[in-house]
């Protein structure tokens, strides 16, 4: 079975690599295409060394841009790409640009589609990521779900049973796999940072560090809180510039971008992370570290319910409040959502291995055997052999 894995920006690389090991693990042939869309050092290669992946077999370099460009610029390198390696499926994750780009070219050559991170939904449209989970989700054929909320939606949406697989979440696998790797690394007393004695922070959302107002009310909140904590902020490209330009507060500390392994061990140590990242909140969720999202909306809403977040907005006074309420309490116990166990990149093969042999049977057992290339689309390959929903999952949801 030939497996294209596709990876493009931060986020991607610490979910494609569990599914990459258990595919392997199952005798996939597996080709990692990069796209591109992060480029930097700080951005890219750290995760490859940090995490054990190894160097992509295609390069995009599709790079920055406008979102028509860059995910123009994913398609046009993917497609002649992607019809010359024929794949048997194409796995895409999570929900930036490069996940979308790469779901289009998939779903109109032909080959089965999976999306890891199925479901996930905000509700908010004016957030980019959202238009690139509705999409991607409406032309996969598998739909991998992290969580009972992302099957609810999926189901209310209208998929088949037979697309919906719950298997957990593949953040989750990377984080519990790496966690004793980054607490050993020195990380904390390379920074001169105490456990406990600190909170971390992350912003990046366009809605947060493009308009000069929101980021303007925003840092005075920062200097609020480090009055009690002091902050340690690594800065997404998208938002350095802007965060030295607008002169940041004295006891918010701006380092660079940090590479997983030492992000890991700032987010464990931390006495609270304030941010506006998706990962981050699941991360805090099973580590246990208070979270509050500056955000109005979330699309991991298990984070929520069963977790360590807190959705605070981008009022300063509401952040201030709650981060104070925060650390006057004693720490949370560590959330643990279901399935989200260190399993889900071999759940997440065991489907694909289990779709792929039923087609290779279906196919087969034609009066006249048709060609397996990925430019045919076959009616044969809509619909994946087995769901991977627990029956006691299955109870919540009727
Ligand atoms: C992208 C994703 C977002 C994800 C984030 C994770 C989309 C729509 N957005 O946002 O969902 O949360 O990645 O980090 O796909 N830049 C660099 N070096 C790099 C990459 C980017 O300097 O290696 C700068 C460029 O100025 C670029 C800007 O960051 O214009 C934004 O990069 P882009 O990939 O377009 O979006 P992100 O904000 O990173
Ligand atoms: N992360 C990292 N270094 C940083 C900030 C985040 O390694 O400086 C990791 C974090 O642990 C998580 C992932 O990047 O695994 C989240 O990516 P990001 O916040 O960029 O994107 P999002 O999840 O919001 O799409």
């Amino acid at each position: 079975m030939r497996v294209i894995c596709v990876a493009g920006a931060r986020p991607n690389y610490m979910k494609v690599k569990p599914v990459m090991d258990a595919l392997e693990e199952r005798g996939a042939q597996v080709i990692l295409v990069h796209t591109g869309q992060h480029y930097d050092p700080a951005m890219s290669d750290v995760f490859f060394a940090d995490l054990c992946i190894r160097r992509p077999d295609y390069f995009l370099g599709a790079g920055s841009g406008t979102h028509a460009v860059q995910t123009c610029r994913v398609m046009t390198a993917f497609e002649p790409l992607a019809a010359e390696l024929a794949p048997d499926v194409v796995v895409v994750v999570g929900d930036v640009n490069s996940t979308l780009a790469c779901a289009l070219v998939t779903a109109k050559l032909g080959a089965p589609l999976a999306h890891v991170e199925a479901g996930l939904r905000s509700r908010d449209r004016s957030m980019p990521e959202e238009i690139n989970r509705l999409v991607t989700d409406r032309v996969s054929d598998y739909l991998f779900a992290p969580s009972a909320d992302a099957v609810a939606n999926l189901r209310a949406e209208g998929y088949g049973q037979e697309q919906i697989h719950l298997v957990g979440n593949v953040m989750v696998d990377t984080l519990l796999a790496n966690a004793s790797r980054a607490a050993a690394g020195g990380t904390l007393a390379r920074l001169g940072l105490r456990p406990g004695q600190y909170g971390l922070v992350t912003v990046h959302r366009p809605a947060n560090v493009d308009d000069p107002a929101v980021l303007g009310a925003l840092l005075p909140a920062l200097a609020e809180i480090s009055r009690s904590c002091p902050l340690v902020l690594p800065a997404h490209p998208r938002a350095a510039g802007r965060l030295h330009s607008a002169g940041l507060p004295a006891g918010v500390r701006i380092i660079p971008p940090a590479g997983y392994l030492d992000f890991i061990a700032l987010e464990a140590s931390a006495r609270l992370v304030l941010t506006d990242s998706g990962g981050v909140q699941e991360e805090t969720t099973v580590l246990g570290v208070p979270c509050l999202t500056l955000r109005d909306s979330t699309e991991r809403p298990i984070t929520l319910t069963e977790g360590t977040n807190q959705l605070v907005g981008r009022d300063p006074d509401r952040i201030v409040k709650a981060a104070l309420e925060v650390l006057a309490a004693p720490p949370p116990r560590p959330g643990n959502p279901a399935l989200w166990d260190g399993q889900a990149g071999q759940r997440i093969a065991a489907a694909l291995v289990a779709g792929h042999d039923a087609r290779s049977q279906r196919v087969a057992s034609l009066p006249e055997r048709r060609s397996g290339s990925a430019t045919s689309r076959s009616s044969t390959h809509r619909s994946p052999a087995v769901g991977l929903l627990p029956e006691s999952i299955e109870e919540t949801l009727r």
